[in-house]
This record gives C-alpha cells, sequence and structure tokens, in this order.
C-alpha cells in the first residue's frame, strides 16, 4: 500500500533532507504540500511534481488523506502544528528540535500517547550507520560502563542565514537548539538514556550580533534581531555518576571550519563518531578495532523506513518523543544555569 506523504513547510530541510529521503523509498508518495510562503510551496510541488498544494495547512490535513506528514517549519510551530496532525490521526515526523522548550515537548508527548498515531522527531543521526554499528558494540558489551561522553560540534563560521535560526521568539535559542540538540541526543541514546540529575551550562553571543560579522554567517541575516547563543557548553551529570560534556558553536576562533568530535569512554573500550574508531585493551596490549568498509546509509531515508515499520507495528520507533523530551529538559536546564550561573538540579 502506498504510503501518502505531506511536507508542511518547504524550506531548506524539506529539499536537502526530507524530499531525498523519501524519494529513496519505493512505498512512498509525497501526495501534498503547504507552507505560509505558498508561492514558494507552488516552486517545490512543481520541482517534485507533487499534486496538491495549500495555502493552509488545516486544509491538507483534513483533504489529504495524508499517512505521514513531515514537519519542518521553524521550532516555533512545531507544537500546534504538531499536535493537530496527531488529532486528525496523522503520523508525525517533525524536524528537530522537538519544540521550543521542555514544556511544550511534554505537551507534544502527551498528545502522541492520546493519538492513533505517531510521532517522531528528526534526529537522523541514530540511523547513520556508523551510530547503528557503534550501539551494537556497545550493546554487547564492548566498552563495559560508559562513564563519560563528550559531543562536541564546532563550526567556524556557520551562522545560519536564513530562516528564524536567530531569532529566539521563533527559534526557542540558537546553537544548542540547532546544532548541539542532535549530538546530546545521540550522545544521550548511546550511552542508554541514563536519567539526567544536574546540569551546568554556559552560554555566548560572540559574534551574531556583532554588525561587522559578514565572514561568520552562512548567508545573510539582520544583525539586530540576533538575540540568542552562538556558544553553548553544558556538563550533564547522570544517575551513576557518568558525565558528558557538550560544546558547540555557530562561530568561533578556532582551526576547522567544522569540527564534529562525538567520544564515549567506557572501562573496557572507547570509540569516536565520525567516522567509527573503538578503542580498547585486550591481552596486555592497547587495540584499535576500527570497523572497515562499513556500507553507509542515507540516514534521512533510514528514519522514514523505520517510521514506516513503527506505523506497521513491525518494530517500535527508534526516537520516541518521551527521549526527545529529556533532550530538551536538558537543553532547558544548561538555559537556566547560564542564566542563573548555578548548577541546575533536577528533582
Ligand atoms: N535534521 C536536521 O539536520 C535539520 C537541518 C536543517 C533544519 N532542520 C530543522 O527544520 C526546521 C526548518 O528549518 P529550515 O532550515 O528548513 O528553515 P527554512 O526557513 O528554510 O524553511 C522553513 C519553511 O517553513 C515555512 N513556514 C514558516 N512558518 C510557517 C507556518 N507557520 N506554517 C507553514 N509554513 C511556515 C517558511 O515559509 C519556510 O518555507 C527547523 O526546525 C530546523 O531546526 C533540521
Amino acid at each position: 500500500m502506498v504510503v501518502r506523504v505531506g511536507i508542511l513547510g518547504t524550506g531548506s530541510a524539506a529539499e536537502l533532507y526530507h524530499m531525498p529521503g523519501y524519494r529513496e523509498n519505493p512505498e512512498v508518495q509525497v501526495v501534498a504540500c503547504s507552507d505560509q510562503d505558498v508561492e514558494r510551496a507552488r516552486r517545490f510541488a512543481k520541482k517534485y511534481e507533487i499534486e496538491n498544494v495549500y495555502a493552509d495547512y488545516h486544509e491538507m490535513f483534513e483533504k489529504a488523506r495524508l499517512n505521514i506528514v513531515s514537519i519542518c517549519t521553524p521550532n516555533y510551530v512545531h507544537k500546534t502544528q504538531a499536535i493537530e496532525a496527531l488529532e486528525t490521526g496523522i503520523n508525525v515526523l517533525c524536524e528537530k528540535p522537538m519544540a521550543m522548550n521542555a514544556t511544550e515537548a511534554l505537551d507534544m508527548v502527551r498528545a502522541a500517547q492520546r493519538a492513533r498515531a505517531l510521532l517522531t522527531i528528526g534526529h537522523q543521526h541514530r540511523f547513520s550507520t556508523d551510530a547503528q554499528i557503534l550501539k551494537r558494540f556497545i550493546e554487547a558489551g564492548e566498552l563495559g560502563t560508559i562513564y563519560y561522553a563528550r559531543a562536541q560540534c564546532l563550526r567556524r563560521a556557520g551562522i545560519p542565514g536564513w530562516g528564524a535560526f536567530h531569532i529566539k521568539a521563533k527559534s526557542g535559542g540558537g546553537v544548542l537548539l540547532d546544532t548541539g540538540v542532535h549530538f546530546l541526543d545521540l550522545m544521550l541514546w548511546l550511552m542508554g538514556l541514563p536519567e539526567p540529575v544536574a546540569v551546568t551550562g554556559a552560554t555566548y553571543t560572540a559574534f551574531g550580533n556583532k554588525p561587522d560579522n559578514s565572514v561568520i554567517g552562512c548567508g545573510e541575516y539582520d544583525r539586530t534581531e540576533f538575540d540568542v547563543e552562538d556558544f553553548a557548553y553544558g556538563l550533564i551529570r547522570f544517575a551513576g555518576g557518568a558525565t558528558m560534556s557538550l560544546e558547540t558553536c555557530w562561530a568561533a576562533n578556532i582551526e576547522f571550519s567544522d569540527k564534529i568530535t562525538q567520544q564515549l569512554l567506557g572501562d573496557k573500550g572507547g570509540a569516536t563518531l565520525y567516522p567509527l574508531q573503538v578503542f580498547a585493551q585486550r591481552h596486555r596490549s592497547l587495540m584499535d578495532i576500527t570497523p572497515r568498509a562499513l556500507c553507509q546509509v542515507n540516514p534521512y531515508a533510514e528514519e522514514i523506513r523505520w517510521l514506516i515499520a513503527a506505523m506497521r507495528g513491525e518494530k517500535e520507533l527508534l526516537v520516541k518523543p518521551e527521549q526527545c523530551y529529556q533532550v530538551q529538559r536538558i537543553m532547558d536546564a544548561i538555559y537556566e544555569s547560564a542564566a542563573t550561573e548555578r548548577e541546575v538540579v533536577f528533582s
């Protein structure tokens, strides 16, 4: 049976990630799209031969007989649009971050619990080959007890110059909610979703609101509107004693244009992503147990395949809303700690 898909928000995430993911899947037909900029939606529909364009997404939910909607709009509308879709019985793939904050995320969790449809969030990194293989190593006990994780995603000159990423009222926050959220989610999942107990955070706006920063953006935005952080740091303590350090920025005076370091340390082994490398001590020697010739997949296509399998009851969702709510709680706590200059302890 054909899986009927609608795209809500026909901007860059829809174009670069969702459409290629759907087009890899012969079971799927993208039958409708909607955007508040209806001309943009029309151009999108023409390019991808999508039959129906809706100026009003409510009408798309009511009329297009969708099995899935991809929500690719700015963060401030994720909650409302996702809940409306769920209440109409449409399965939702909502882009990250789940919502503006944990309160909104919890509303979405509850709506998903009430609904006859599924809600998942676009944390595609969990579906990458490297992350999936590393998860197998971890579940086989090859890293032993994981006591430390480092999630680092640094850009030298990468402030998004489109959309609403730089406007807090529309994004909920800056680089933490944009890129930090991905690696916080990924490392939490790899660690087996430990319970966070305390968070210390710091955030800085070092570049984004300066009038003379043309070199540090990817694109142009109104500097006077920039009211979010371009650097965020967090130290998260978990029940059982493990910790994670999270460091993310859109711009910084560093030697790399882009640096992603995901590192896990366990008492039997350690690992880094990307690329996947595994390190251990065996037989009184240091071993590099790095998998070779991994077959790389498109993680967006994988997240869609997984959602469809979950809709059919063949497996559970990999990215569950309750887990994304925890991610959002931690991010809220990083902001709170940054504002109060104190550790935030979860009760
Ligand atoms: N998973 C990833 O790696 C990834 C990558 C990029 C963006 N994203 C996420 O995707 C979302 C969109 O980001 P983007 O880069 O595509 O932004 P964008 O600005 O390119 O696209 C957003 C689109 O939504 C439309 N829109 C805005 N408000 C709307 C509303 N109320 N109703 C209907 N349409 C509306 C805009 O007109 C625009 O076409 C964000 O939440 C972002 O965090 C995720």
